[in-house]
C-alpha cells in the first residue's frame, strides 16, 4: 500500500520552483530527494507533509486525498502518523531534552523509548537544556522526539547534516531499522550522495523536474 501518493505537484513562489512532480512511498520503503541548494527540497517536503499546499497537484495519505479531510482528520494524521525532522530543529528552546520528547509522548500517548535514548547517545545529556546542547545533540533529540510519536510516514530534511559520518550512519541505520520494523516510510532530503544511496530509490530535483537516479 502507498503511504503517501503525490501526483504532478507544482509550485513557486516568486517564481517557478517544479511542476508536474510524482513520489509514492510505500510500507518500509524510504525514498531520498537530493538537488541543488535552493532546488526545492524542503518545499517539496512542506507540500507532502501538509504545512504548505500546493499551487497544483494532489497528494493523498494513506489513501485519502488531503484537499477532502476535515481539518480535525488532518490534525490527528498529523499528531499521529507523520513524524517531521526539519533543517531547523524546533525543539522548545526553554525546556529540558527530556521535556522536549514528554511533549511529543503526551500528544502522540506513545511511551519514549530509553532504548532509543542510548541508540542515539543522548541519554546522559536528556536532563540538559536544549539551548545548552551542541547542534548534533539537538538534532539527535528531534530524532528521538519524532520517533517517540512512532510515525507511518517520516519527512526527514537534512537529519544528519550536524552530525559526524560515523553518528550518521548510525542514525540512518536506526531509521532503516524504524522503518522496517513499523513498516511505516520515509521521504529523506539530503545533500549527502552516501546517505541518500542508502535508501531504497534516489531522486534529483533539477531543472524543475524531480528525476529517479536510482
Ligand atoms: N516561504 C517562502 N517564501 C518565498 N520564497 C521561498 C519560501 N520558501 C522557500 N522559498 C524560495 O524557494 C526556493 C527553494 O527553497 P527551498 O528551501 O525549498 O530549497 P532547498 O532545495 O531546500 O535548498 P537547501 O538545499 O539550501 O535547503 C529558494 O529560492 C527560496 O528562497
Ligand atoms: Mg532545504
Amino acid at each position: 500500500m502507498n503511504l503517501i501518493s503525490a501526483k504532478n505537484l507544482s509550485h513557486s513562489f516568486d517564481y517557478d520552483l517544479f511542476s508536474n512532480v510524482s513520489l509514492d512511498v510505500e510500507e518500509g520503503e524510504s525514498v531520498a530527494i537530493v538537488g541543488m541548494s535552493g532546488s526545492g527540497k524542503s518545499t517539496l517536503l512542506h507540500l507532502l507533509s501538509t504545512l504548505l499546499t500546493p499551487d497544483s497537484g494532489e497528494i493523498e495519505l494513506f489513501g485519502e486525498m488531503i484537499s477532502q479531510m476535515d481539518k480535525k482528520r488532518l490534525a490527528s494524521i498529523k499528531r499521529h502518523e507523520l513524524g517531521l525532522v526539519f533543517q531547523s530543529h524546533y525543539l522548545f528552546k526553554g525546556f529540558s531534552a527530556y521535556e522536549n520528547l514528554e511533549v511529543s509522548e503526551i500528544l502522540s500517548q506513545q511511551e519514549i523509548n530509553k532504548t532509543l535514548l542510548e541508540r542515539l547517545d543522548i541519554e546522559q545529556v536528556i536532563e540538559q537544556k536544549v539551548t545548552e546542547l551542541s547542534g548534533g545533540q539537538q538534532q539527535r533529540v528531534s530524532i528521538a522526539r519524532v520517533l517517540t510519536k512512532q510515525p507511518r510516514l517520516i519527512f526527514a530534511d537534512e537529519p544528519t547534516g550536524n552530525l559526524d559520518t560515523k553518528t550518521a550512519h548510525e542514525v540512518m541505520e536506526l531509521f532503516f531499522e524504524y522503518l522496517q520494523e513499523k513498516k511505516a516510510g520515509m521521504v529523506l532530503v539530503t545533500h549527502d550522495e552516501v546517505l541518500a544511496n542508502l535508501c531504497n530509490r534516489v531522486y534529483r530535483l533539477e531543472n524543475k523536474e524531480l528525476q529517479r537516479v536510482k
